[in-house]
């Protein structure tokens, strides 16, 4: 079957499909839109999403896949600051159970975030057994306790949880979402960063909080085994990032400023 399948009758060639593929594998000629490489398909879905005549389809991103609109929802730019700037790292959570369902949303909607060359490949894995959860925040103090001469070892977060309990590593947040990828998967981790970028910001449309867990990244890259093996990532596979997530606490009543706007032009 051809990648690439065109209605002669409905398409009225006006080129949209071949302008917009960003590997060119599509040229207009003269009965209408030919593919002229097709192993360069990145399946971005872009030429059967932008015909106007429903005139294309394509076997990697069949429209049957896609969803039609008749307004692509734009919020007002204001909203739009607003939203994006209220996103924060939570570190204080309630003792809620986070439903399986709402979990899944995030990274349902993880999924749709850029990526290099459209190469996706990031999977989820969700922790959600408070004993795991407890481990993993335990086995990350004893890899900062066996490696104190070390920027990451923080003395103030051994001290909290081994004197008081405190869990500064996960924060007590009843959900820890591990991405993973393919060993020799180059992009893995901006792919990682971007799709736990768009969850962090649906998280909050459900009413749920977020924060990175950039120690656990650190613990896991630097191949601790107590923590690796209580993920049980496959064999080809790392760990290319951590988010924790929960319900919050505590609401913000403002939102921060950052460093000041540095721009060039020219
Ligand atoms: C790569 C990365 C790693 C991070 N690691 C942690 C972490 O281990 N623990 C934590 O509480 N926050 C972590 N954060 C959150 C940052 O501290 C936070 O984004 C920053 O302080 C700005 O605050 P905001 O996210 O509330 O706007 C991390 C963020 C990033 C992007």
């Amino acid at each position: 079957m051809d990648l690439i399948s065109v209605n002669r009758e409905k398409c009225i060639q006006c080129g949209i499909c071949v302008k917009i593929c960003p590997p060119m594998i599509l040229s207009m000629e003269e009965n209408g839109p030919q593919v002229v490489n097709p192993k360069a398909c990145i399946a971005c879905g872009h030429c059967v999403a932008v015909c106007p005549n429903m005139a294309i389809d394509n076997i990697r991103t069949p429209r049957a896949n896609q969803v039609t609109l008749k307004n692509f929802p734009v919020i007002d730019a204001t909203t739009a600051q607003q939203f994006l700037r209220s996103r924060r790292s939570i570190r204080c959570y309630k003792n809620t159970k986070v439903p399986r369902e709402q979990l899944l949303k995030l990274v349902d909607i993880a999924r749709f975030a850029p990526t290099a060359s459209n190469k996706q490949g990031i999977s989820y894995i969700i922790v959600e057994d408070p004993k795991i959860l407890k481990k993993v925040t335990e086995v990350t103090i004893q890899w900062m306790e066996a490696n104190q001469s070390q920027w990451w070892s923080f003395p103030i977060h051994i001290r909290a949880y081994r004197e008081h309990g405190i869990d500064g590593i996960l924060h007590s947040a009843p959900n820890l979402i591990i991405a993973t990828a393919l060993k020799d998967f180059k992009n893995s981790r901006e792919n990682t960063m971007l799709s736990f970028s768009y969850l962090e910001l649906f998280a909050n449309t459900l009413g749920l909080g977020s924060a990175w867990a950039g120690l656990i990244e650190m613990c896991a890259s630097s191949k601790y085994y107590p923590l690796l093996e209580l993920f049980n990532i496959p064999d080809d596979k790392k760990l290319t990032g951590a988010v924790m997530v929960g319900y919050p606490q505590y609401s913000f009543q403002r939102l921060v400023d950052r460093n000041p706007l540095d721009v060039t032009w020219m």
